[in-house]
């Protein structure tokens, strides 16, 4: 995984209503692998992975790298938000060479239905900004993860493309504030126009 680039990390915890913000600690690592095994939370992110391997291959201090935090409520890890750079090589970019700084975000199921991913995205999102002014943030989700395209398109992602990847259709969307990366690329800003440029380039 490419790394975020240059930034003073670990910020001090991010308190919201609700919510703290901040870097991963050891005694993390078991929600970490309730994540990793949940069939409800790995259902649009290829499939629950064994709690005998994740023993194994989990390290002790989890999700320890720029841009990821722990979301936490009375001092519990309740999931994840992480801002890490998407590999260029894969479909769906909006900067000029890619790296584009992309959203990832998981929670407990019983942590669903009460905002606390809505709670959690702004302040992840200002730490961002920043922390990297005037870049766009993207994220990809299936279309079948119906809950997490509502929470993209409640906190102001914008659909850039649709494509299929590992089997899947994919929502591709881009939060870009000032608009600036994506209206340097079409001229107006046109999201619709890379839509239709994917599509066209997944007929082929
Ligand atoms: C995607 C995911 C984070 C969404 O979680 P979520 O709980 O639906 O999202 P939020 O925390 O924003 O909560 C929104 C829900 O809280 C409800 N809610 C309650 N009080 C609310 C309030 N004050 N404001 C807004 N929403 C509120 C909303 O009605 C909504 O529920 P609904 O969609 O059933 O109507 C979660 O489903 C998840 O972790 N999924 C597994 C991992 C995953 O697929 N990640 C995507 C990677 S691409």
């Amino acid at each position: 995984m490419t790394a975020l680039g240059p930034c003073a990390w670990p910020p001090a915890p991010i308190g919201t209503e609700r919510l703290v913000l901040r870097e991963s600690e050891a005694r993390d690592r078991a929600a970490f692998i309730e994540l990793f095994a949940s069939p409800e939370v790995r259902a649009h992110l290829g499939g629950p992975r064994p709690c005998a391997e994740l023993e194994e291959a989990v390290p002790e201090v989890p999700g320890r790298r720029p841009g990821v935090f722990v979301i936490a409520v009375d001092r519990a890890m309740i999931g994840t938000v992480s801002l890490d750079r998407r590999d260029a090589t894969r479909p769906g970019q909006v900067r000029e060479g890619g790296g584009d700084a992309e959203l990832g975000y998981v929670f407990l199921p019983e942590a669903w239905g009460r905002a606390y991913a809505f709670e959690a995205w702004p302040a992840a999102l200002t730490w961002f900004a920043d922390a990297f002014p005037g870049e766009p943030v993207v994220l990809c989700t299936q279309v079948a993860n119906d809950r997490s395209m509502r929470l993209a398109e409640r906190l102001g992602f914008a659909e850039a493309a649709r494509f299929e990847e590992y089997g899947a259709v994919q929502w591709f969307g881009v939060r870009d504030p000032g608009g600036s990366v994506l209206a340097s690329r079409h001229g107006d800003g046109d999201a619709e126009a890379d839509h239709r440029e994917s599509a066209d380039a997944s007929d082929q």
